[in-house]
């Protein structure tokens, strides 16, 4: 049985009683005896005298005050505390540390040959002792030994300030940050790389040097992670007015790696899928995620770094905050709409689920028990919608003057999200009492709207009413400030001006009430209207259209998300209604005005590609299982199926033209070649399903000068079980078995797989050389995969699917249990089967639980769903 895992409250805060101006830390790097100096500055700030500091698998080696060595302490489970302190005075602490041993990426650990460290959010108490918590900002100094054949580079944060061959064969380096700032942005890296270089001059005109680090034989790959990097750099300087604050920044990119990527001062570390690219092992969609992260965590550098976060509970503060800012930088670098598009479908599909889950929480949580299990989809995207809405009410200027008032109060400390949320209404000189409640709200509001058109007035009034189901953690709910944009048109497609008593009003309707009416005057004829534009709220819309008037707005809505939207909502229509066809044993069928709507987009020559293709694209699987209480799995995929297909069947004339006719001879990657490409897969993806299927996968394989054709062929070939499947994947294999991050795509489709022998398959694709359940990247692709994106044979009534995740879960939670802990999401949602399904996953969930060294990720997670 599982010890139960203490939980923190957000209500308990507590400034620290200690601070640390300036630490000096040595490193001698050792692979499986590592010895870490820490010389840290106290400063008692509280009525204490004594100390507690947090650590875990620490070999405590040496402790001294002043010099002199300290008797007056205990070690406890995760701390030690020491007592008979004096108010100010030099602390050495002396650990070893076993960075081989290290298969949880957390605190320093080695990936493949070189050392690195992950910090964020509690993992610098497994390199030293230390007030581990965001409120310490100090002065860091490092020095870096290790072998110099092996480790030529040796880095860390900041300046470098010296080096030195030692006279044993190892050199040392010593780095100097001048930016104060807590310990989990410290980093270290040591190894042997190719390193790709430029500079940069700011706008105030200091010259940065600019490094990309890659394992040995990957220069070819590093060229759009630099592009991307002096992008963002130009961005942050003309959209925010903010500049670079160091003389050098780097970037790492390791193969071991938890998450994306790591903002750590001066000194990036990267997961290698978020920095290496060429146009023979990257698809398009790479590069955009690149582009993203590399500004992402660029981006950082102000809002979380300069500015940090007071506790782990304020996480949505930077995170929140630096996803919109990365959201817009590829907006405004790409296609805006584009953009929007695959934001608004996260949020839909898994955060609206999440939301809906045994771990719903606010995007500041008030409970946690392991913060790792925080870094969600909650306190990012929808923590992002917020941060967007602000955007949305204040306009660009008022928003940017909240920015610069809230840098310039918090600059170089801890702030917290109702300091972010006093420096927008400051600036603006506006209440936002209401809209706080975003912050310690869980749960997905619904929308409802009704409509009523007054001829005899020329009055049309648009009655909207909010409501929040009860979440998990959180009973009673209350009505949110929801900016409501929306749009009336005329039959001709023109845009009526809102008037409200007399006045010209503002399209973004402030809703704040249960329930609200908004009249319109001076309405000539009944409009259509476009509703939530822009998705200017995370919450769910119900409103009764008519298929006249989705199609309607599919051509006429002025903005390119809301045709897009109309789209989604007529499908909706018909997959909803079509799941009751399912279900009552008759066939699915799409009516001839649905198909001639898509054929209408499909055929249109001002719409560009890549919208198209957007348009093109279903709802998934996740998503649509989100709009029932109990999915009915089966039926679901059913109905996406059938209606791929009868898509593809009337509508293949036309997706044959525009597949031909957008074949390219060369490869580029601007916007305008991606949005090509996007829609000629696209089209490939629905052509899979007819005659010619089999013969074009073939073909397009063969022809492919670029991974992006290439995954397109395969993918086209394994969703639609093309004869060619077989070929292509092995061909696949062979050619690149040697390089992981190109077979991740290759493990994506096995996991993928909707052959009724998927499973066996891929229990066969776990002895492929290049797997291994240690590399988190290999562990997602084709486990996560299978969990997220397979439903009909993750969720097989024999339980075969949830037995395999269970073991998998078992063997993760030693190895990696923060891997485990996000792969595990899927099993948490059981409330939403049926009752057979929900007793098998129950069954693993208690395996789980029942075992006595779960780690405390899963134990949160475990004991939540097991709750429900
Ligand atoms: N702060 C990082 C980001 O959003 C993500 C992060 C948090 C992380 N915890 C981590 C990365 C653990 C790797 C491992 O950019
Ligand atoms: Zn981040």
């Amino acid at each position: 049985m599982a010890q139960a895992h203490q939980a923190k409250y957000r209500k308990d805060y507590q400034s620290p009683s200690h601070t640390i101006t300036d630490i000096d830390l040595t490193f001698e790097l050792q692979d499986t005896a590592t010895i870490v100096t820490a010389v840290s500055q106290v400063k008692q700030l509280k009525d204490s005298t004594s100390l507690e500091l947090d650590g875990e698998g620490l070999e405590l080696k040496r402790l001294e005050v002043n010099q002199v060595e300290w008797n007056e302490y205990e070690l406890v489970e995760g701390s030690i505390k020491i007592h008979q302190l004096p108010t100010e005075f030099v602390l050495t602490i002396v650990t070893e540390i076993n960075p081989e041993a290290n298969t949880a990426l957390e605190g320093l650990y080695k990936s493949d040959g070189a050392y690195c460290t992950q910090c964020e959010a509690e993992g610098f108490r497994r390199i030293t002792y230390y007030l581990d918590r965001p409120d310490v900002l100090a002065k860091y100094t490092t020095t870096v030994i290790a072998d110099k054949a092996q480790y030529p580079f040796l880095l860390s944060n900041g300046n470098r300030i010296e080096q030195a061959d030692l006279n044993d064969g190892r050199h040392m380096v010593k780095w100097s940050d001048p930016h104060p700032k807590p310990s989990y942005l410290f980093a270290l890296v040591a190894g042997d790389f190719d390193v790709l270089r430029d500079k940069y001059t700011t706008k105030s005109g200091r010259n940065v040097e600019l490094e990309i680090f890659v394992d040995k034989g990957n220069l070819n790959r590093a060229n759009h992670a630099m592009v991307s990097l002096i992008n963002s750099m130009k961005w942050d300087e003309e959209r925010f007015g903010l500049e670079y604050d160091l003389d050098i920044y780097m970037i790492v990119a390791v193969d071991f790696f938890n998450m994306g990527a790591m903002e750590n001062k001066g000194l990036n570390v990267f997961n290698s899928k978020f920095v290496l690219a060429n146009d023979q092992t990257a698809t398009d969609t790479d590069y955009l995620g690149i582009e993203a992260v590399i500004g992402h965590e660029y981006f950082h550098n102000w809002t979380g770094n300069r500015v940090t976060c007071r506790d782990w509970f304020q996480l949505s503060l930077k995170e929140g905050l630096t996803v919109f800012r990365d959201q817009e930088f590829s907006s405004d670098l790409g296609s805006r709409a584009v953009n929007r598009i695959n934001n608004v479908r996260i949020i839909r599909g898994p955060q609206f689920a999440e939301d809906a889950s045994p771990m719903s929480h606010p995007i500041r949580p008030d409970k946690v028990i392991e913060m790792n299990n925080f870094y969600t989809l909650t306190v990012y995207e929808k923590g992002s919608e917020v941060i967007r809405m602000y955007h949305t009410l204040l306009g660009e200027e008022g928003f940017q003057k909240g920015i610069k008032l809230y840098i310039e109060r918090h600059d170089g400390t801890a702030a917290t999200c109702e300091d972010f949320v006093k420096a927008m209404e400051d600036a603006n000189g506006v209440d936002l009492t209401q809209f706080r409640l975003w912050y310690s709200q869980s749960g997905t509001p619904t929308v409802k709207v009704a409509s009523h058109y007054d001829a005899q007035q020329q009055t049309y009034t648009l009655t909207l009413e909010q409501s929040t189901e009860p979440t998990q953690d959180q009973k009673e709910k209350q009505a949110l400030h929801i900016p409501f944009d929306i749009e009336l048109y005329n039959a001709a497609g023109e845009v009526t001006e809102l008037r409200c008593n007399g006045e010209k009003v503002s399209n973004v309707l402030n809703l704040t009430q249960a329930k609200q009416s908004f009249v319109f005057e001076g309405v000539t004829e009944k409009p259509v209207p476009s509703l939530l534009r822009e998705f200017s709220a995370p919450v769910k819309l119900e409103y009764d259209y008519s298929d006249e008037e989705l199609t309607f707005l599919m051509v006429h809505a002025r903005n390119e998300f809301a045709r897009w939207d109309a789209g989604q909502m007529l499908l909706a229509k018909y997959i909803r209604s079509n799941v009751e066809t399912v279900q009552a044993g008759d066939e699915v069928s799409l009516p001839e005005q649905v198909v001639d709507a898509f054929r209408g987009v499909l055929l249109s020559k001002e719409l560009e590609p890549a919208f198209i293709a957007e348009v093109m694209s279903l709802p998934s699987h996740n998503e649509v299982s989100g709009w029932y209480k109990t999915v009915d799995v089966d039926a679901v995929a059913a109905v996406l199926k059938a209606i791929k297909v009868q898509l593809a069947l009337e509508l293949a004339d036309e997706l044959s033209a525009i597949y031909h006719s957008l074949k390219q001879s060369e490869y580029t990657i601007d916007h305008a070649a991606i949005g090509e490409r996007a829609l000629r897969n696209t089209a490939l993806s629905y052509l899979a399903y007819t005659e010619q299927g089999n013969a074009l996968a073939l073909q397009q394989y063969q022809q492919a000068n670029n991974m992006t054709d290439t995954i397109a062929a395969m993918s086209a070939a394994n969703q639609a079980q093309l004869d060619c499947r077989e070929t292509l994947m092995s061909d696949y294999s062979d050619k690149w078995k040697h390089d992981g991050l190109v077979m991740d795509k290759w493990f994506t489709l096995q996991g993928c797989n909707p052959s009724t022998n998927a499973l066996d398959m891929i229990k066969q694709t776990m002895q492929h050389e290049a797997f291994s359940l240690k590399n988190p990247n290999r562990t997602r692709s084709l486990v996560g995969s299978f969990l997220n994106m397979n439903p009909v044979n993750f969720h097989a009534i024999d339980g075969s699917g949830y037995q395999f995740a269970g073991e998998i879960l078992r063997e993760l939670n030693s190895v990696n249990p923060q891997v485990a802990s996000r792969l595990i999401d899927p099993l948490l949602k059981l409330g939403k089967y049926d009752q057979t399904r929900q007793a098998l996953i129950k069954v693993e969930l208690e395996k789980l639980k029942s075992m006595d060294d779960l780690a405390k990720d899963l134990f949160e997670k475990v004991t939540k769903a097991l709750e429900a």
